[in-house]
């Protein structure tokens, strides 16, 4: 079953919504279960000084969202890559085996908005 964090973060999601502003964006997708999110971002400084999720998906989807913007506020770009989906899955003390694949969005959607603040800002590879 599902872990007490888990539901802790799908009964209170934090940072969940859409900065309007964003530096970056990342939409990502299950193509199993069809289940998406869309992740923005703000950097300043290099660090993730922001971070918003809106997913249309299953609650580990919305409980994994919820504790990667925990994760990922005030990492450096590179810290904030490396989050993998294990560390996102540990931080909600594991996901029940059929649920793993869940975590896959919330790294992937930080990633794909991670690189496209980069693509956006050449400057910041160096
Ligand atoms: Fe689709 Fe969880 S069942 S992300």
């Amino acid at each position: 079953m599902y872990s007490r964090k888990v539901l802790e973060h799908f009964q209170n999601p934090q940072n969940m919504g859409e900065i309007k502003d964003a530096d970056g964006m990342g939409e990502v997708g299950n193509p199993q279960c069809g289940d998406m999110m869309r992740i923005t971002i703000k950097v300043d400084d290099g660090r993730i000084s922001d971070v918003k999720w809106k997913t249309l998906g299953c609650g580990a989807a919305i409980a994994t969202s919820s504790v990667m913007t925990g994760l990922a506020l005030g990492k450096t770009l590179d810290e904030a890559l490396a989050l993998s989906r294990d560390n996102i899955a540990q931080a909600l003390d594991g996901l029940p085996p059929a649920k793993m694949h869940c975590s896959n969005l919330a790294s992937d959607g930080l990633r794909a908005a991670i690189e496209d603040y980069m693509r956006k800002h050449p400057e910041a590879n160096n």
